[in-house]
């Protein structure tokens, strides 16, 4: 595995491959949910490049991108593992020439501030700048998501369908403990007591979207479900069911749904969904 952390080295390095590319974009902290990403991509793939990059115009000012976990022995040992071809590590330089204020900015309107985005005012204006960057020096014909981040699954798809690109966009399967809870470098934000009531969230979309599977009102599962996770200590920012394929609230018609949950537990902040059909 080659290791780079300059544009002009990326670049340089990516010549040498051809088109049949895959691009596996992480923020480090690696855990086995990033792994699955790799190997999904990896058995696609002639070619496989990883990026480790955590992106500060996707932090707002009170959140935590000073304490993100930042493990990048452990992250070259993983991404060596996983049959990463390239590692791509980059200074803040070579992802923001000219510092990140001044940075051009890639924004998907409408669904950048829905759901998450309504809590966490410019962080998906972040998240697109940083991989619209990515994408223009990786070039991948492949890049791949975790449907963990459901609304930035979607979001880069819609970026990348409207400017064009050609590059597949594939979401794949969220990667979760035993007990249900979906992997996260926040989890180790996460108390004893705390981790122990932290599935709670994946057992509560999971009984919801079978309630509305078997008739009962959307808006009433939904409160029921927010209402379940504050009696339990969780701070909920939202529980929404939305239309898989562009996160609109559903049409009676609309049979691939999708249940969307935020909430704060301790000082993590977990989002969870589930995927389903009526
Ligand atoms: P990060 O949180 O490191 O996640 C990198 C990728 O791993 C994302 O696509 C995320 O959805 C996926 N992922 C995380 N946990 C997962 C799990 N339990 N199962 C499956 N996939 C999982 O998401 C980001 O970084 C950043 O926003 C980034 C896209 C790199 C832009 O900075």
């Amino acid at each position: 595995m080659k290791i780079v952390t300059s544009a002009v080295e990326l670049q340089a390095a990516r010549r040498a491959f051809d088109a049949d590319t895959g691009f596996v974009p992480t923020m480090g902290g690696l855990h086995r949910g990033h792994e699955a990403l790799m190997a999904h991509a990896r058995s696609r793939h002639r070619h496989l490049i990883a990026s480790v990059y955590v992106n500060p115009l996707q932090f707002g000012p009170h959140e935590d991108f000073a304490a993100y976990p930042r493990t990048p022995r452990t992250d070259e040992a993983v991404l060596e593992a996983a049959g990463v071809d390239l590692a791509f590590f980059p200074t803040q330089e070579a992802i923001y020439p000219a510092g990140p204020a001044r940075q051009t900015e890639v924004r998907v309107p409408g669904l950048s501030d829905d759901l998450c985005g309504a809590y966490r005012p410019g962080h998906f204006y972040g998240v697109t700048t940083v991989v619209a960057r990515l994408f223009g020096l990786v070039q991948p014909a492949a890049a791949y998501f975790g449907k963990k981040d459901y609304q930035q699954w979607r979001l880069i798809e819609r970026m990348v369908r409207d400017l064009a690109w050609p590059i597949a966009v594939v979401g794949v399967d969220t990667v979760r403990e035993a007990d249900g809870l979906a992997l996260s470098t926040r989890n180790r934000y996460l108390d004893p007591e705390e981790r122990a009531r932290a599935p709670l969230l994946a057992q509560l979309l999971r009984t919801a979207s079978v309630a509305i599977q078997a008739g009962d009102a959307i808006a009433a599962v939904e409160r029921t479900v927010f209402r379940q996770l504050q009696d339990n200590g969780f701070v909920p920012d939202y529980v929404s069911v939305r239309r898989q394929h562009d996160l609109a609230p559903p049409g009676d018609d609309d049979e691939a749904l999708v249940i969307l949950a935020a909430a704060r537990l301790g000082t993590a902040r977990l989002i969870d969904n589930r995927e389903f059909r009526r």
